[in-house]
């Protein structure tokens, strides 16, 4: 098989290159630091293609899927992605539209290039990395979370579409809590709870996306949580999620 991992120079991306190399794939990686990419090709040896861009560009998006549609990927992996924190009235717009670029535009034109090819030949994985940040607003985090949130419904609508076709295709989505990257330092935040191992996340990611689960969750904590978040009113969820973000400044 060969995939495709964007956000491959750091963190969960690198990661799950290492796991899905380990298992025999082939890889196309991208994200901008070339010189990180040349270091994990090195690491990980034959088999692995770099191909650098900027997908908060939309033409670098479409450019990844020209260069690569004839490689007969199998495996999308739309990992890239950042957070801006902050209260809402103090946060940078460029850095946010920027963000809503990685987060939300790109995955959303990958997965829909990518998406049509698997369908056609009824067969592919396409793994959207969401957060558990989908599942609830995030004051002070606003539109990470809004961000991840689109990922994680769209990704949901379209497993949904993809059963009613009786399609083999998957797709699913990665919904972990804190995970040890470089995403708390990149968005100047640190993490109020545990950060869980990005290789343990990445493992436990590919472990149930071959087994066709469309939310993935790590970790019992973040189970747990999700779980609990059934029973309370949004009200009491949006209150408590106010205020484990302050702790990220004010620890
Ligand atoms: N760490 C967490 O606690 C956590 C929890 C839940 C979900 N997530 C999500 O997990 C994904 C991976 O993040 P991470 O935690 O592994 O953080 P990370 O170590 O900072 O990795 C982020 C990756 O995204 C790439 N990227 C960022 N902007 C890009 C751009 N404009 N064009 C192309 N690539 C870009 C970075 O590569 P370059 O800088 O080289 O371009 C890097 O490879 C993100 O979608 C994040 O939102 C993280």
């Amino acid at each position: 098989m060969k995939a495709l991992i964007t956000g491959a120079s750091s963190g969960m991306g690198r990661d799950l290159a290492r796991v899905l190399s380990a298992r025999g794939c082939e890889l196309v990686l991208t994200a901008r630091r070339e010189e990180r990419l040349e270091e994990l090709k090195r690491e990980l040896g034959a088999g692995v293609r770099i191909l650098p861009a900027d997908l908060s560009d939309p033409a670098a998006c479409f450019g990844l899927y020209e260069k690569t549609r004839d490689d007969g990927i199998d495996i999308l992996v739309n990992d890239a992605g950042f957070g801006v924190f902050g209260p809402f009235d103090e946060t940078d717009l460029d850095r946010e539209l920027r963000m809503i670029d990685v987060d939300v535009r790109a995955l959303h034109i990958l997965t829909k290039l990518f998406y049509r090819d698997f369908k056609k030949r009824d067969s592919g994985y396409i793994l959207n990395v969401a957060s558990a940040a989908a599942f609830q607003p995030g004051p002070l985090f606003s539109s990470y979370y809004a961000a991840k949130a689109y990922v994680l419904r769209l990704t949901e609508a379209l497993a949904e579409e993809l059963r009613r076709d009786g399609s083999r295709v998957y797709i699913g989505a990665l919904c972990p809590g804190p995970v040890a990257t470089e995403f708390d330092s990149v968005a100047d935040v640190r993490f109020s709870v545990r950060s869980l191992s990005s290789f343990a996340v990445a493992r436990y990611a590919v472990d149930r996306m071959f087994a066709r689960k469309t939310v993935i969750v790590p970790g019992m904590q973040m189970k747990l949580a999700r779980f609990a978040e059934r029973f309370l009113p949004e009200a009491a969820v949006v209150r408590a999620a106010y205020h484990m973000q302050r702790r990220k400044t004010h620890p």
